[in-house]
């Protein structure tokens, strides 16, 4: 009886892992680095180019972006996981071509620049926005804010 003892309890070991495998990982709270990004940085981009849509006026998609806690709860999807880049639906419909009829903001809109959505990409990696980029892209979201709106192309 003694010697099976080890033996369950490497059985045990083994079998443990895939059984807690399985269930989503949690999302990992965000440090006060990353809060701190979000507010400097990445909430004015969705102020000035997202908001009008998905916010406290409108919610396309179910989808609000006007505060942090709606940005992460997402829309009729999910919106992104904080370290899974590649698999968020948010980045992706932000960086599909201007072209692409699922582009966010839609094409009638002021696009978003390059700076903005780096900052966007790094803040989702988990990574600290660089300085450098962090002042590129409020620098973006300062001149979208000032930009006319683009005019409404005639109805067909
Ligand atoms: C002029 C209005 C408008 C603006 C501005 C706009 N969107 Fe949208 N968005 C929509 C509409 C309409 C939908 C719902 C239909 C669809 O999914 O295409 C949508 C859907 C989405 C979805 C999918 C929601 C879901 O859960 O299925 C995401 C993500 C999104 N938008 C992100 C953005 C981001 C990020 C911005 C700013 C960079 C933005 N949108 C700006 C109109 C807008």
């Amino acid at each position: 009886m003694r010697a099976l003892l080890p033996l369950l309890l490497a059985a045990w070991a083994a079998a443990a892992p895939t059984a807690t495998k399985k269930k989503p990982e949690p999302a990992k709270p965000l440090t006060a680095a990353q809060k701190a990004d979000y507010a400097k940085v990445i909430q004015p981009i969705f102020e000035a180019h997202c908001v009008s849509c998905h916010g406290p006026k409108k919610e396309k998609g179910k989808l609000r972006l006007d505060t942090l806690e709606a940005t992460l709860k997402g829309g009729k999807n999910p919106t992104f996981v904080i370290g899974k880049p590649n698999s968020s639906m948010l980045l992706a419909r932000v960086f599909l071509e201007r072209n692409a009829g699922d582009v966010m903001p839609p094409k009638d809109e002021n696009p978003l620049t390059e700076k903005q959505k780096e900052a966007l990409y790094a803040f989702v990696e988990g990574q600290p926005i660089p300085d450098e980029l962090a002042k590129a892209a409020i620098a973006d979201t300062k001149k979208a804010l000032a930009a006319p709106k683009p005019a409404p192309k005639p109805k067909k």
